[in-house]
């Protein structure tokens, strides 16, 4: 039903997807090692949304008869000098994952997959949100600044995220 090429590069993309979950996780730590718990929270839920897209992907490979395997994930960015690090890199990660979606997309047009292309288009739009919303967090915090009853607020804001 689905292309071999497009279900190899889809279950390649789980294990980014899970990446991307243990990287936000990391973030996380770091934020309740600052004493910012919204910022962690935030993350935390960032990365719950991870699972969800890997398992989207999991579920859309298994329905169409393939065979899904997972590879080790890859260790973490860190070691961070301020309180914008993670939210930089956070969009620099996200831009990166919006490139690998966009090249199985553009692999399943070639390929003529078009169930794929189709289930692929809702990571498309969902890119979209996850890079304006890491550019979001960005500004805020440049608007801020990075000390004080600023940063106490954004703290607040970014801990009302369900
Ligand atoms: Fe699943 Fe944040 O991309």
């Amino acid at each position: 039903m689905i292309k071999k090429e497009i279900a190899k590069m889809l279950n390649e993309q789980i294990n980014k997807e899970l990446h991307s979950g243990y990287l936000y996780l990391e973030f996380a730590n770091y934020y309740e090692s600052k004493n910012l718990p919204g910022f962690a929270k935030w993350f935390v839920a960032q990365s719950n949304e991870e699972m969800e897209h890997a398992m989207k992907m999991r579920t859309f490979l298994i329905n169409a008869g393939e065979k899904v395997t997972f590879s080790p994930i890859a260790d973490t960015e860190k070691d961070f000098t301020d309180v914008k690090g993670p939210l930089v890199a956070a969009l620099k990660h996200e831009q990166f994952i919006t490139q690998s979606i966009y090249a199985i997309y553009e692999k399943a047009l070639e390929l003529k997959d078009y169930f794929s292309a189709h289930f692929l288009q809702w990571f498309i739009d969902e890119q979209a949100e996850e890079e304006a919303s890491a550019q979001s967090n960005i500004d805020k915090l440049d608007m801020i600044g990075s000390s004080g009853s600023g940063l106490y607020m954004l703290d607040r804001e970014m801990g009302s995220r369900d």
